[in-house]
């Protein structure tokens, strides 16, 4: 949602991304990224909140893959959370996948509501970050975590690449260097704070979307974008595997634990 309330994720760039990403996702990696992203932490029988859960994959494998026993996923537009319903209900997850439609700003939720607050790619869109880690501190119970991945960016200056695909992004990116949202997340309060740069996996698949889109993916993009549609979209995903070979986009995770 944009600063005028303006959906961003729309039906058509729902379909735009889970060409590129896959079913169930609106950013990359998959299941795969998900086990990264939450390596080493135990979620078995925990309650979850998936703060910007999108169309909901990575909500329902917290579940099926992880053992997560609830995940509230919250997010602030409609129209994801209608396909995300579907897939929770096709999947059978009802009532173990919660979904909640929140304005942006405070969670709404009680102190210590949650045993971890995991995140995919989705904090990007949240300009205030130290306040947002307050909520998030506030909300894991003590001796919880949060774990996240997000796209972050090099230090400026930024490359004339890098620049036009912020411009031509068309979404409310509040992209900061991976080490200020680490720095706020310690402000906040969590301690063990860990980031992870992923930089050359996601340009080696950015490179794999780019040869998909233009190959086995092709007709289906067609079909549903039209061939211009298609045409924009190749260059896109180009644009996007050129900025993160130059070290620019930098998607990471992040995790940290409450003390306690
Ligand atoms: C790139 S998508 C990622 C969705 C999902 N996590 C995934 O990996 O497929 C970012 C999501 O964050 C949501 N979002 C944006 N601002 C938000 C906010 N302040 N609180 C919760 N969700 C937000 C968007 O509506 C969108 O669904």
């Amino acid at each position: 949602m944009n600063d005028n309330g303006e959906i961003e994720y729309s039906e058509d760039f729902i379909c735009r991304l889970e060409l590129a990403f896959g079913e169930g996702f609106l950013s990359p990696g998959g299941q795969e990224e998900v086990a990264k992203i939450v390596e080493g932490i135990n979620l078995k029988n925990k309650i979850v909140l998936d703060i910007g859960t999108g169309i909901g994959g990575p909500a329902c494998l917290l579940i099926e893959e992880h053992g997560a026993e609830k995940v509230i996923g919250i997010d602030v537009e409609e129209p994801v959370l209608r396909i995300a319903a579907k897939t929770v209900a096709n999947r059978g997850l009802q009532d173990q996948v919660i979904l909640q439609k929140v304005d942006p700003g405070p969670l709404p939720f009680d102190d210590n509501s949650f045993d971890i607050v995991f995140s995919k790619d989705s904090i990007i869109h949240i300009p205030d970050k130290l306040a947002l880690f307050k909520e998030v501190y506030r909300t894991t119970r003590p001796g919880g975590w949060v774990i996240m991945s997000d796209w972050y960016c090099s230090e400026k200056p930024f490359t004339e690449e890098m620049k036009q695909w912020l411009k031509t992004i068309g979404l409310s990116f509040a992209m900061t260097p991976i080490q200020h949202d680490g720095s706020f997340m310690q402000q906040a309060g969590f301690i063990d704070c860990k980031t992870l740069d992923r930089n050359q996996w996601f340009t080696k698949l950015s490179k794999d979307v780019v040869t998909r889109l233009k190959g086995p993916y092709y007709e289906k993009m067609v079909a549903a974008l039209g061939e211009e549609g298609a045409q924009d979209w190749i260059s896109r995903a180009q644009m996007r595997a050129v900025i993160s070979e130059q070290g620019q986009l930098r998607p990471g995770h992040l995790r940290g634990r409450k003390p306690g």
